[in-house]
């Protein structure tokens, strides 16, 4: 069975953690792939959002009102090699950062296996199930993992993260 986690994440100034290297979300990716062998496709913008947390949510903000599909550097076209997918990303107002939905725009999800998932601070989810079950059509869009973003480098997030993908 092939995986692959297709998810976005930002280092930068953050609510909560201060300044981090390396994005809570990605924290999360690199556990799935320990446990599961996946691949790792990060939707990564041509523009980046600003380093500063308050400029980011205007950055964001103003993507939801336009329903952006910011430009990638690198895109993914064909998942057919795959049976289960996870996707997933911090949360943004609320839902995945549109860079996400660039993406999965381009895909063909018929016969998949999807597993949502999410790091923030207090949404959980967000709309992340109900939005990957529209976007991913003729997929099967399991119960999705919420982890707080604060927390991602604990032993009971990795140990949820664990019980989560088997
Ligand atoms: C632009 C922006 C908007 C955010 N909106 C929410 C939100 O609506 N709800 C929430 O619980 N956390 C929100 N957060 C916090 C992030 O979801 C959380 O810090 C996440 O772990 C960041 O993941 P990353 O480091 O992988 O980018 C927001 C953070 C940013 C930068």
């Amino acid at each position: 069975m092939k995986s692959l986690v297709i998810y976005f994440s930002r280092p930068g100034n953050n609510w909560a953690v201060g300044y981090i290297e390396k994005g809570n979300t990605e924290v999360i990716a690199e556990y799935i792939r320990q446990f599961t062998g996946a691949d790792l496709f990060k939707c990564d913008p041509v523009k980046p959002y600003s380093e500063d947390y308050a400029k980011c949510t205007e950055e964001a903000m103003a993507y939801k009102k336009a329903d952006a599909r910011p430009e990638l550097k690198k895109y993914l076209d064909d998942i057919s090699g795959y049976d289960v997918i996870y996707i997933g990303g911090p949360i943004y107002w609320g839902e995945l950062p549109y860079e996400v939905y660039t993406e999965l725009d381009r895909l063909d999800f018929k016969g998949k296996t999807v597993k949502p998932f999410s790091t923030h601070e207090g949404s959980g989810l967000g709309n992340v199930e109900s939005v990957l079950k529209r976007k991913c059509v003729g997929a099967s869009v399991k119960k999705g993992l919420a982890i707080q973003g604060g927390s991602v480098n604990s032993d009971f997030a990795k140990k949820q993260v664990k019980n989560w993908v088997e």
